[in-house]
């Protein structure tokens, strides 16, 4: 069976409507700007879809209605707008419509074509009266021309000439979410904050269009739309108006076995930054210039740009097409779903679905940016440029929560306003101060990219830092240390502890890297440290405290386990007996109080296990493996963030089976549905964790001070497997199989990297092979 699956493709031979509102996040296509959700042209039975139209970092706020509010809190919850729907096309034969979900259908086909980066339809309508009907659809949204989707729709009357009706709408009206007790699930917002507020037909540039316009009240911000279609041939043309819709019929005579053509092209820009005077022209003008180029040069243009990313990115599990297949429908979505302006990053749903908001949470760059890192190291320097854009906010957020001086990024957010309405889980996870610096510190690592540094990343680190030194103090009930204390760790099943291991160890990271880097922008440029130092007023001492913070960080560890405690409490608590819930109660969040859990030895998600990943040079082997024993058993694994890390470190500490199973966990989250949401938005975390259990975990790949080491495994399963990384500018093929491993350079120049521990030079031409057994 393995052996007819296309590992390009996800492919769908039947319309189900019980799996519809899945198949649409499965088929969402997006650039990192614009999502389109898989719900086609035709509008499904409520219930059973989802549609979905975002654009990432277009939002509304809406104030938080709290029972009991207190000091702090977040005050506004944000919301990523689903804008205008420009899917729609109604196709009509003797007054009969087509719709998927009633009309009878001799064959029907579904590819997402994950090579070339667009979505194919293919099916067969028969009429009532036995009349045959080919409808084709195309569709993409351009990774080439950022405000820019395109649909194809191409009708074949198959035993029949006559007149054929094609109605494309423009519809302004939105999918309001259900309120659900889910918090994974988002609220919809009030009636009337976010409203059509232009909508017209118009002329452009000697083209018809229609254009629409939305606002949101709260947020001030506005997106326009604009829609121009080409049709292939002659007909007769209407367009209507109403308050929320705009539409355009063609009423075609068509001829037996000839096809007909309409093509829709289709622009969002929004009133945000430098369009901020000119969104309505420009989207008008992106449309129209869209069309110009035409259907098959926006193709072309996809083509190349989705070769040139697999061409770096490309994952192949040997002789399994069907996980070759899952590999690439996780990159593809990430690649799909991450922001490349530097203004925007990528949701935990990516531009997928509704889930959690839209919003921006630690894995962006905890999980996402450090694949991005590997594979085309400007879009993690794009997500990294938002963190800085938003910089200012996170000076406002750490002035709320008490701290004088330093920045401290919100839990959750488009903007940077923390929208989280439950601190104990949200604001106090104060360690994505922590992630967010850490990942500073790899992208400085893997690209030496100076510039970056002076520009933004220094700032990043001083003011995180600063966050640790004012909140951490020495205590003498232990031992003088530095204590960090009443925050989150990434566990989100224990709440509020003192010195979270997790959090100490990344603060540690955080507070030392500050002062490195200070010390060496000073030594390198003095002239730009000096002025980065006056614009935060950073005092001389400030990176003598940091360093003393750091040296003297109290990092938890329990003598008589001989293994790392997640926070000071932690193992006082009693163990939840996890084979005693039943199976219908996970995940724990939605069928347990909070305190109940919390008041558990009991984990939703790697915490201390995920600190051994990031810094595997801080913990001995022995140390890792007690660790993951230990916190293997409490894991529910109720966050989809959860089962890579379990993979990566079980390769880590050489259970390879394990690794597998936990693999296997990961790899089709979203294609099997596991989680139980999909419906809801992709899990953008888990799929970049897919990459990483394949690269960190079976290839043991680190990277960490100039030095990128790999201790290759292969799982019994598998013939082998092949990726590529790029490195200090230097790209890199590995290759697993049967025989051995081997590392060829893609590009010219020598890297040096570590096989097993052993330095090894591969230059370009000259592939370096290891057998097994060769392996120190
Ligand atoms: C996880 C968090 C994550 C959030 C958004 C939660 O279930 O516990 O770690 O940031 O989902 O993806």
């Amino acid at each position: 069976m393995n052996s007819q699956i296309d590992s390009w493709k996800i492919v769908e031979h039947e319309f189900k409507l019980c799996r519809n509102a899945n198949q649409e996040s499965l088929f969402t296509l997006a650039n990192g700007f614009i999502g389109m959700r898989g719900d086609g042209e035709e509008p499904i039975s409520n219930g059973f879809s989802k549609p979905g139209t975002f654009i990432n970092g277009f939002f509304e706020k809406a104030a938080i209605i709290y029972g009991e509010s207190a000091y702090g809190f977040a005050k506004n919850k944000q919301i990523m707008l689903n804008v205008c729907n420009a899917k729609q096309l109604t196709i009509m034969v003797d007054g009969e419509e087509f719709h998927p979900e009633h009309s009878r259908m001799e064959s029907y086909y579904r590819e997402l074509d994950m090579k070339s980066g667009i979505e194919i339809r293919k099916l067969v309508w028969i009429t009532e009266s036995g009349k045959k009907i080919l409808i084709e659809n195309r569709n993409l949204v351009s990774m080439t021309r950022k405000f820019v989707a395109a649909r194809e729709c191409s009708v074949t009357p198959l035993n029949f000439s006559g007149p054929i009706q094609i109605e494309s709408y423009l519809e302004g009206s939105k999918y309001i979410e259900e309120k659900t007790d889910d918090p994974r699930v988002e609220e919809g917002l009030g009636d009337g904050d976010f409203r059509v507020t232009e909508r017209t037909h118009m002329e452009h540039l000697g083209r018809k269009t229609a254009f629409m316009k939305q606002s949101a009240k709260n947020s001030g911000l506005s997106v326009a739309c604009t829609v121009t279609e080409s049709i292939s041939q002659d007909c007769n043309e209407v367009r209507e108006a109403e308050e929320d819709w705009l539409l355009a019929r063609y009423l075609i005579n068509v001829s037996e076995n000839e096809p007909v053509k309409l093509q829709k092209y289709i622009s969002y820009v929004t009133s945000q930054r430098e369009f901020q005077d000119c969104y309505e022209k420009t989207s008008a003008g992106q449309a129209c210039e869209a069309a110009d180029a035409g259907f098959e040069q926006l193709l072309k243009e996809q083509a190349l740009f989705m070769e040139e990313f697999w061409s770096h990115g490309d994952v192949a599990i040997k002789g399994d097409p069907s996980l070759t297949q899952s590999i690439r429908f996780n990159l593809f979505h990430l690649l799909q779903s991450t922001g490349r302006d530097s203004f925007t990053s990528t949701a935990s749903k990516g531009l997928s679905g509704e889930g959690y908001g839209g919003h921006y949470f630690w894995e962006s760059e905890a999980y996402i940016a450090p694949v991005f890192l590997f594979l085309d190291e400007t879009i993690a320097k794009s997500m990294l440029e938002y963190r800085y854009t938003i910089l200012d906010k996170a000076r406002e957020q750490a002035r709320l929560m008490g701290h004088e001086t330093g920045a401290l990024y919100s839990w959750r957010s488009i903007d940077g306003e923390e929208a989280s309405a439950y601190f104990p889980a949200g604001s106090a996870q104060y360690h994505i101060n922590g992630d967010i610096a850490f990942a500073v510190v790899r992208y400085l690592d893997a690209t030496l990219d100076m510039d970056f540094l002076e520009k933004c990343g220094l700032e990043i680190l001083l003011e995180t830092a600063r966050i640790w030194a004012d909140m951490g103090h020495y205590s003498a009930l232990k031992d003088g240390k530095f204590c960090i204390d009443c925050v989150t760790g990434p566990d989100e099943y224990t709440a509020i502890v003192d010195n979270n291991c997790y959090t100490n160890l990344m603060a540690r990271e955080n507070l030392w890297n500050a002062v490195k880097y200070a010390r060496f922008l000073k030594a390198e440029n003095g002239k730009r440290y000096e002025e980065i130092a006056e614009k935060i007023g950073l005092k001389v001492q400030e990176l003598e405290e940091f360093q003393k913070a750091a040296d003297l960080m109290y990092i938890p560890y329990d003598e008589k386990l001989q293994i790392h405690m997640q926070d000071d409490t932690f193992l006082y608590r009693k163990v939840l007996d996890l084979d005693k819930i039943p199976e219908q109660n996970f995940p724990l969040l939605l069928h347990y109080h909070p305190l109940f859990i919390y008041r558990h030895q009991v984990c939703k998600q790697p915490d201390l296990l995920l600190a051994q990943f990031f810094l595997f040079n801080r913990f001995t082997n022995e140390e890792k493996k007690r660790n993951f024993d230990y916190y293997e058993k409490l894991a529910t694994h109720d966050s989809s963030l959860s089962v890579c890390i379990f993979s990566v470190m079980a390769a880590e500490i050489g259970e390879v089976d394990k690794a597998y199973d936990y693999f296997m966990q990961c790899i089709r989250t979203d294609l099997d549905d596991m989680q139980k949401n999909t419906k809801d938005g992709l899990h953008m975390a888990n799929m970049a964790g897919a990459w990483m259990s394949i690269v960190h975990g079976f290839a043991g790949m680190n990277a960490a001070e100039g030095e990128l080491s790999f201790k290759p495994k292969l799982p019994k399963q598998w013939e082998g497997y092949e990726f590529s990384v790029r490195y200090r500018g230097k790209e890199i093929k590995v290759e697993v199989d049967r025989m051995g491993v081997s590392y060829e350079m893609k590009s010219e120049g020598r890297l040096t990297i570590t096989h097993w521990g052993e330095a090894v030079d591969v230059d370009f031409g000259n592939k370096r092979v290891f057998k097994w057994g060769e392996e120190g």
